[in-house]
């Protein structure tokens, strides 16, 4: 179990699911539920046991980068998750599905998270991948303060604003020991489709020199592909796709190594009797 902090809340295991990694960024728009979404498909790809939980409760996107729109059965007090490519799904868009915004404060907001981790079946799994909304605000400290992560993934683009902010994050997740699994840099280079060249649209390498800096894993560069976004909004995340899908699989792989390593750590998210 993830030691806990003199003066913090206990840090409850969530029977069954051994590894909890929270997909996070200091900035909007950066990719994290791309990334969430399909690192959680390619661990699952890899034979691994995979969950993907949606923490964005304003904005919830999994439902539609999943191609997923159904409403979960609850058996008792227990809600039975979706299934979709392998991995199990929850999230406040098949809950509250349409254009309707929630209007909700924080005292909600806490429970309805505490709902997706402990009032949901989520069986036996390897991985639980959590899909944070951007920043370091409510959802964040009230799943950090009560949920066994593993580790966080903060994923930036190379721009400096992006930069900026995702060195707050990692900031955010060092002051309540979480441990950082590694930087991703997102939308890291373009190569043009008509003449094969390269652009760096967003600037190049921040995330590997701020992994540098700031002494955490530097975790994987992906391609700005406009067949990522097209994956994204059709529901078919582009790591099962032949032949586009490696730097996704690649990034599940080493997700895995750098998880293995930060439970070594840290121990198991879970007691485990034998
Ligand atoms: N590598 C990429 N190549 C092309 N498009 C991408 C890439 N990564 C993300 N996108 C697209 O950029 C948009 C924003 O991505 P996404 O929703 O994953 O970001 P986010 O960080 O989760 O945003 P939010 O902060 O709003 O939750 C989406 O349309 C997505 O398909
Ligand atoms: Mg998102």
């Amino acid at each position: 179990m993830t030691p806990n902090q003199p003066g913090q809340m206990p840090k409850m295991p969530i029977p069954g699911v051994k590894n909890l990694i929270a997909v996070g960024s200091g900035k909007g728009g950066v990719g994290k539920t791309t990334v969430a979404v399909n690192l959680a498909v390619g661990l699952a790809s890899l034979g691994y046991k995979a969950g993907l939980m949606d923490a964005d409760v304003y904005g919830p996107n999994v439902p539609l980068m999943m191609g997923v729109n159904s409403t979960p059965m609850a058996y008792g007090d227990r809600i039975q998750p979706l299934d979709q490519f392998g991995v199990k799904l929850m999230s406040m868009g098949f809950l509250n599905p349409g254009d309707k915004p929630l209007v909700w404060r924080g005292p909600m907001l806490h429970s309805v998270i505490q709902q997706f981790l402990r009032g949901v079946d989520w069986g036996e799994l390897d991985y639980l991948v959590i899909d944070l909304p951007p920043g370091t605000g409510d959802v964040q400290l009230s799943l950090i303060q009560t949920a066994p992560i593993t580790g966080a993934i903060v994923v930036t683009t190379p721009s400096d604003v992006s930069l900026e902010d995702a060195r707050k994050a990692i900031h955010m997740f060092h002051q309540v020991k979480v441990p950082i699994l590694g930087i991703v840099e997102n939308m890291s280079f373009l190569v043009c489709p008509h003449c094969a060249e390269r652009i760096d649209v967003f600037s190049h390498g921040g995330g590997r020199r701020t992994a540098e800096q700031m002494q955490v894993h530097f975790l994987g560069e992906l391609p700005l592909d406009p067949q990522v976004r097209v994956g994204g909004d059709t529901g078919k995340p582009i790591v099962l796709r032949e032949g586009q899908g490696e730097p996704f699989l690649e990034l599940a792989r080493h997700t895995a190594e750098r998880t293995a390593e930060a439970a070594q750590e840290t121990g198991p998210a879970i007691e485990i009797s034998d």
